[in-house]
């Protein structure tokens, strides 16, 4: 009978063996739960020998850069290098108003800050880093090869960009997933026993393109990106403070790019209209929209028509998936 710990003490021990004395690995880390547990277990087996990066690609949330990094290093002691490439990728944002280019265009600049990283590393360490570290779990793996005779076609398998393979190919890394096995909520178990923090491991999950997916039309827009950070840390602090963050599975705001006339204080204002949304799900296939109570909307909305400047309207998302997406572009 295999317990999560026998298995996270055999992934460590073939690792080890794997990796011998002298390779070295290298991990993105997202910010997410995936990549942050997987690099701690190969932490644990090849200790600094592990090189991760984390990229700020400008689509992060309110402090999320400095909350990640902190966590990296003061609870989980990560060898992380922290890459401030919003310019970079803001730049290339510019203008860009289809959501798949958007997303294209972030996955590529993601590529490029990772091979400068992956080769400065090798140059410093006088060697190729052997591996590459990635948080792939198992209903990803059966994501991007349906087995056969299980009905499912390429169709099927839409979502695995997201997770698998939007890394380098020709990097000639091993991969190590050491995940590979596990679903979501022994991840979570698993990420208990490495001492993640608890808090960390419930967080709702975050789209690779961040809030670029969230600003609807160009992410580059004006105050947009500041704008939203502030309201949806408003939405979230209030879910946190009210208990309910652990029984929604996913909640954000959405900045509009339309203006609609108000009247803040004694002036008329015409300005920008925030959607909030938050939905109940079991995997994010399929979803309800979360029924809040009428007054906790209300007040979330008054705080942030009061406090972020350049909203006036705010609008709650009564939409199930399908029809609508969890995400609105
Ligand atoms: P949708 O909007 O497709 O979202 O109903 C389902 C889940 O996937 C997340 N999502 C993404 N994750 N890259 C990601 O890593 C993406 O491009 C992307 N688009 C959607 C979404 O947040 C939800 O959890």
């Amino acid at each position: 009978d295999w317990s999560l710990q026998d298995i996270l003490e055999e992934q460590v021990q073939l690792i080890k063996e794997m990796a011998g004395t002298e390779d070295h690995a290298i991990c993105a880390l997202s910010g997410g739960v995936d990549s942050t547990v997987a690099a701690t277990l190969v932490y644990k087996a090849i200790g600094d020998r592990l090189h991760c990066v984390f990229v700020d690609n400008g689509l992060l949330r309110y402090k999320e850069r400095e909350r990640v990094m902190n966590m990296f290093s003061s609870d989980l002691h990560l060898p992380v290098t922290c890459v401030d490439a919003s310019e970079q990728f803001l730049t290339k944002l510019k203008g860009v108003e289809d959501p798949e280019k958007k997303r294209k265009i972030i996955g590529s600049e993601f590529i490029a800050v990772f091979d400068e990283f992956s080769s400065k590393l090798a140059i410093e360490l006088g060697r190729k880093p052997t591996f590459l570290v990635q948080g792939t779990l198992y209903p990803d793996v059966i994501e991007s090869c349906p087995p056969p005779g299980s009905g499912k076609t390429l169709s099927h398998t839409i979502k695995s960009h997201h997770n698998v393979g939007g890394l380098p190919k020709d990097m000639k890394l091993k991969l190590l997933e050491p995940l590979k096995w596990l679903f979501k909520d022994e991840v979570r178990e698993l990420g208990k026993l490495l001492q993640v923090p608890q808090g960390f491991l419930k967080r709702h999950p975050f789209p690779g393109p961040g809030l670029a997916v969230r600003i609807l039309g160009d992410v580059t827009q004006g105050e947009a990106l500041d704008t939203l950070r502030l309201a949806d840390e408003i939405f979230i602090s209030a879910i946190k403070e009210a208990g309910l963050y652990d029984e929604i599975w996913q909640a954000f705001a959405v900045y509009l790019p339309v203006k609609t006339v108000g009247v803040q204080g004694d002036r008329r204002t015409h300005s920008h209209a925030v959607a909030l949304r938050a939905i109940v799900s079991e995997d994010g296939m399929t979803a309800d929209w979360y029924h809040f109570n009428p007054t906790f909307l209300a007040e979330v909305s008054a705080k942030i028509c009061n406090t972020v400047r350049g909203i006036n309207r705010v609008v709650y998302d009564i939409t199930s998936k399908p029809p609508s997406t969890v995400e609105w572009e």
